[in-house]
C-alpha cells in the first residue's frame, strides 16, 4: 500500500543525512509506487537556495547514492515537482507562519488531507526550539495526522535525553514521535525474528540450556571522517553502543512478542533492556568493558593517521573508538550466557555480524573423544553481507572417520537481481504509514542510557584503562581476553 498523502519536511535539508540517505529514500520509495502522489517535500535549512538549485541537489544525491538510476526523465520531472525549499531560521516563529502558508498552497496544488511528517535531521539541542516554533508557527493545526522522526543521538546521558523527551512531548504525543535507529530499519536485523520464531530448529534452543554466548560485532573500516567534532564528545560509547549495538541485542534475547503489534515487540524489547546486569562499580566496568582508540597504521597500504591527529578532534582526547563489553541479561532465559559486543572504527573490514555459539557436546564421548569438536554456530550476517550460515560437524569422506565443521550457507545478497531496500527506505515508509515497530520509544531509550551512563561514568572517573590499537587491526588486545578469562574466543568475521 502506498503511503498516505502528506507534506514532509525536511529539516538539515542541505546535510549530508539528507543527501546520502533521504533523497535517496524518497526516490526509490517513488518509483516503487510506494508513496503516492499527492505529496509535498519541503526542504529547509538556513543556506538560501532556490526551488530549482534545491531540485539540482536532490538530483545529484540519487544520481550518486540511490539504488536506482534515473533513467526515466519524465518520471524524474514528475517526482521533482513535489520539492520546494525555504530558507528558515528556527528561531524565528514568523518564518514558520511562512511556511504554514507555503504548506496550504502545497496542499491545494497536491490534494494533500493535511498529513504532516516531520523530519528534524538536526543537532538535538534543536529539536526543542523546532517542535515549540511548529506549534506557535500553526503547523500543528491541520485536520490530518502529524508524525516527526527524529535523528539520533538522542541527548547524551539520561538526564539530557529526559530534558529533550519533556520538551517534545510539551508538543508531540509519544505515538507521534519516531526516533530513528537504522540498524532496525535493516533487513537482517528484521530478519532476526523470522529466523528465531518461525524455525523449528532454533527456538527451542535459543536459551541457557543450550546457547553458550552471543557474540555481536559492529566493525568499520572508516575513521572518523568529517565528523570529528561530534564524535570526539560522542565516542563508540554513545554512537554506536547506546543504540545500534543495544538494539540488536534486544532483537536477540528478546521473548516471543504476544503479536506482531509494534507495541507487543517493542514491550519485549525493553524487557531486555531492563534485564541488562549494571555494572556496579568503576572496578566492574574496567573488568567488562574495553576501550580503545585507533593510533596510526596502515590498511592496504595506505598509512592512515592517528585519531587524535583527525580533523577537529582534541590532540589529547580520551574518546574511545573502539568497545567491546561482556554483557548478562539476568532473566530467566539468559541466566549464565554471556553477550559478547564489540564494535570500532578503522577497524579491518566492514561487517555486522551476530554469531550464536552453542554449547558443545559432552565431551570424552563419541567423536569427542578423538576430536575437538568445534561447537555448532548459527551467524546472522547482517551488512553489508547478508544471510546466514550454520556451522556443523560432519564426517571427513574417507576411511579414518574424522569429523569435520562444515557450513551451510543461505546468502541473501547474492542473489542475482536483488535489490534490497535501504534502511531509510524501509522506516520513512514506516513512519508515513504510520508503524512505528522499528523505531524505539521513550522507555527504551531511557533503559539504554541507563545502561551506558555507568560506564561513562566510569570512564569519566579515570582514562588509565584507554587502550590504544593500531588503525587497520582488530583492536586491543584486552578484547580477546574478556573472552579468554570465560574459555571462549571471537570468531573470526567472513
Ligand atoms: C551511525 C554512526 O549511526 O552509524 C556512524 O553515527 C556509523 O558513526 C554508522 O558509521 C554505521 O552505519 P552503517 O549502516 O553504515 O553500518
Amino acid at each position: 500500500l502506498p503511503a498516505q498523502g502528506a507534506v514532509y519536511y525536511l529539516f538539515g535539508a542541505t546535510g549530508d543525512l539528507a543527501k546520502r540517505k533521504l533523497f535517496p529514500a524518497l526516490f526509490s520509495l517513488y518509483k516503487e509506487g510506494k508513496l503516492s502522489d499527492n505529496f509535498a517535500v519541503i526542504g529547509l535549512a538556513r543556506r538560501s537556495r532556490t526551488k530549482e538549485q534545491f531540485r539540482e541537489d536532490v538530483y545529484e544525491s540519487i544520481t550518486e547514492f540511490c539504488r536506482y538510476k534515473v533513467d526515466d526523465v519524465e518520471l524524474w520531472n514528475r517526482f521533482a515537482e513535489h520539492f520546494e525549499y525555504m530558507p528558515l531560521d528556527i528561531n524565528n516563529v514568523e518564518a514558520f507562519r511562512d511556511l504554514n502558508r507555503l504548506t496550504s498552497e502545497l496542499d491545494a496544488r497536491f490534494n494533500i488531507p493535511g498529513n504532516r511528517l516531520f523530519y528534524l535531521a538536526l543537532a538535538p539541542s534543536l529539536f526543542g526550539p523546532v517542535s515549540f516554533n511548529l506549534r506557535d508557527g500553526g503547523l500543528l493545526e491541520s485536520t490530518g495526522w502529524r508524525r516527526v522522526i527524529i535523528e539520533k543521538p538522542f541527548g547524551y546521558d539520561l538526564p539530557s535525553a529526559q530534558e529533550l523527551n519533556n520538551q517534545l512531548s510539551q508538543v508531540f504525543k509519544e505515538e507521534e514521535i519516531y526516533r530513528i535507529d537504522h540498524y532496525l530499519g535493516k533487513e537482517m536485523v528484521q530478519n532476526i525474528q523470522v529466523i528465531r520464531f518461525a524455525n523449528a530448529f532454533f527456538e527451542p534452543l535459543w536459551n541457557n540450556n543450550y546457547i553458550a554466548n552471543v557474540q555481536i560485532t559492529l566493525s568499520e573500516t572508516v575513521g572518523v571522517e568529517e565528523r570529528g567534532g561530534y564524535y570526539d564528545k560522542s565516542g563508540a560509547l554513545r554512537d554506536m553502543t547506546q543504540n545500534h549495538m543495544l538494539q540488536m541485542l534486544t532483537m536477540i534475547a528478546m521473548e516471543p512478542p504476544s503479536s506482531l503489534i509494534g507495541e507487543h515487540i517493542r514491550d519485549e524489547k525493553v524487557k531486555v533492556l531492563r534485564s541488562l546486569r549494571p555494572y556496579a562499580t568503576s572496578e566492574e566496568v574496567k573488568k567488562n568493558v574495553i576501550r580503545g582508540q585507533y593510533a596510526a597504521g596502515k590498511q592496504q597500504n595506505e598509512e592512515l593517521p592517528a585519531y587524535r591527529a583527525e580533523d577537529s578532534v582534541n590532540p589529547e582526547s580520551a574518546t574511545e573508538t573502539y568497545l567491546a563489553a561482556k554483557v548478562a541479561v539476568d532473566n530467566f532465559r539468559w541466566a549464565g550466557v554471556p553477550f559478547y559486543i564489540r564494535t570500532g572504527k578503522r577497524l579491518p573490514v566492514k561487517t555486522t555480524e551476530v554469531v550464536i555459539e552453542f554449547k558443545s557436546m559432552p565431551q570424552n564421548v563419541l567423536f569427542a573423544q578423538r576430536h575437538d569438536l568445534a561447537p555448532n554456530l548459527l551467524v546472522i550476517r547482517v551488512n553489508p553481507m547478508e544471510g546466514i550460515y550454520i556451522k556443523i560437524n560432519a564426517k571427513t569422506p574417507g576411511a579414518d572417520n574424522s569429523v569435520q565443521p562444515v557450513a551451510m550457507e543461505f546468502c541473501q545478497s547474492c542473489q542475482i537481481g536483488l535489490n534490497t531496500p535501504e534502511a531509510y527506505e524501509r522506516l520513512i515508509h514506516d513512519a508515513a504509514r504510520g508503524d512505528s515497530t522499528y523505531f524505539t520509544r521513550w522507555d527504551e531509550v531511557a533503559q539504554a542510557w541507563e545502561f551506558v551512563d555507568r560506564i561513562a561514568a566510569a570512564w569519566k572517573e579515570n582514562t588509565d584503562d584507554l587502550k590504544l590499537y593500531p588503525a587497520g587491526s582488530w583492536g586491543p588486545e584486552a578484547a580477546d581476553e574478556l573472552l579468554a578469562r570465560d574459555g571462549f574466543h571471537w570468531w573470526p568475521v567472513n
